[in-house]
């Protein structure tokens, strides 16, 4: 088996993650001849700058500055999209489908929002789009949900899924910093963007929630139904108090099954201090999923890089050596449930979500107003868990009301929030920060 010539491989886009796979592939290349059955050879690499890509590859592949040629040669078997983002990428991911070859991507935009169509695309020519490091660069949570865990009833998923965010919330608990200068800090390490409006406003880790509550729930990707909250205006003193009362705050993906329907949100939540998941720091990932089975597991590791995201998007290229041959209908649907088993569950719009919240309200200090504001709480049953009052730092006329609330349904605490926000004295925008208590 071994003297097979090797799978071919075209990639369109050699940057960060494109010369992390041909470096790991060259250095692991024995290994993993051994573990797939025959060898993996990048053999065409497409890129606008061809003299960097020559530069990566030396003469061991064809360098070429068209994605189109890598997709119209015969000779190669699988292309593996590491452009991103929804545009071009679409177009050459459906084309290299149409010419009948496997597809390997890291881009979660992609598939969050196309999905369903590429899926298809994909399941009419009888080829594999496989997608690993599209959700937490190496970490094989796909794999997990998708294969490992196959035998149980998925509950819920939540995870830190967003590096560049995990970093900001790391320096703004640890160094009492605001979050500009904290994003600044996370720009100069190379973590966010020059424009990180994807990672700080969630839309990132919102494309990887939905494509983990698609796997886990067998239902199609629908990124639209996300409910999608960022870390801009997460302020420093709320940190501060969240610690206070024995929680860290992070950016977390949320999928959970409900009665009526299932949950898919990325908001910044109030974590207890003492689970592992609130313990992940800087810019690391962690993925926690609830099986009815297996009880809680948790996958933890780096979510971005050039040789953490290259490890999954190999394993992806050597499940593909290994399968290629088999029948498509035995091969493990792309959303781990039969394509025909997918279910129409809704989505909950987040006014039915049901989650505990952290309050922050800017109060007068003068008799009475507790009791105006618990009794607001209480004629919308929504029961407190414990009330913390500090001097706000503007004056002894005012002062910070930090209260936290046991499970109530998300409508029914904005009612509760528009009455307390009308009362004459409370001061500012009440800050409202969901809890999850995850265990
Ligand atoms: N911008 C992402 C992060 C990179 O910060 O985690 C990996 O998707």
């Amino acid at each position: 088996m071994n003297s097979m010539k090797p799978i071919q491989v075209g990639l369109l886009g050699i940057g960060t993650v494109g010369s992390g796979t041909f470096k790991v592939l060259l250095c692991n290349q024995e290994e993993i001849r051994r573990r797939a059955g025959r060898g993996i050879a990048i053999t065409m690499v497409a890129d606008l700058d061809t003299a960097r890509a020559q530069a990566v590859v030396g003469d061991s592949a064809r360098v070429v500055n068209d994605a189109r040629a890598v997709i119209a040669d015969p000779a190669i078997d699988i292309v593996v999209e590491l452009i991103g983002g929804y545009g071009i990428a679409r177009a050459l991911v459906l084309e290299a489908i149409a010419a009948g070859k496997h597809v390997v991507t890291a881009n979660k935009a992609l598939l969050a929002v196309h999905g369903s169509e590429i899926f298809a695309a994909a399941r009419a020519k009888g080829v594999i789009v496989a997608f690993e490091a599209a959700v937490a660069g190496g970490i094989p949570i796909i794999k997990a949900l998708r294969e490992g865990l196959t035998a149980n009833r998925i509950e819920w998923v939540a995870g830190i899924i967003n590096g560049t965010t995990n970093f900001i919330l790391s320096e703004m608990r640890a160094k009492g910093l605001d979050f500009a200068v904290a994003l600044a800090e996370a720009q100069a390490h190379g973590y966010a963007e020059a424009d990180p409006t994807f990672d700080i406003e969630g839309i990132d880790a919102a494309h990887k929630a939905t494509i983990m509550s698609a796997i886990a729930f067998g239902i199609p990707v629908q990124f639209e139904k996300a409910y999608v909250e960022g870390i801009v205006a997460l302020q420093a003193a709320d940190i501060r108090y969240a610690e206070q009362l024995g929680y860290r705050i992070k950016l977390l993906g949320i999928t959970r099954r409900r009665k009526a329907g299932i949950e898919l949100r990325v908001h910044p939540t109030l974590v207890p201090a003492q689970r592992l998941i609130a313990n992940v720091e800087g810019a690391m990932n962690a993925v926690v999923v609830q099986g009815d089975a297996v009880g809680t597991t948790l996958y933890y590791g780096k979510g971005a890089g050039s040789e953490p995201t290259a490890s999954a998007v190999i394993a992806d290229l050597v499940d593909i050596t290994r399968l290629h041959t088999a029948d498509p209908d035995h091969r493990v649907p792309h959303l781990a449930f039969q394509p025909g088993s997918l279910a129409s569950t809704p989505i909950l719009p987040i006014g039915d979500v049901v989650t505990a919240f952290y309050l922050r309200l800017v109060v007068a200090d003068e008799a009475g107003v507790l009791a105006r504001i618990t009794a607001i709480l209480a004629e919308h049953a929504i029961s407190i868990d414990a009330v913390l009052q500090r001097e706000s730092g503007e004056g002894e006329k005012q002062t910070d009301l930090i209260i936290l609330t046991h499970d109530t349904v998300e409508g029914r605490m904005n009612l509760a929030l528009a009455q307390m926000q009308a009362l004459p004295t409370v001061l500012a925008p009440i800050v409202r920060i969901r809890k999850e208590e995850l265990n």
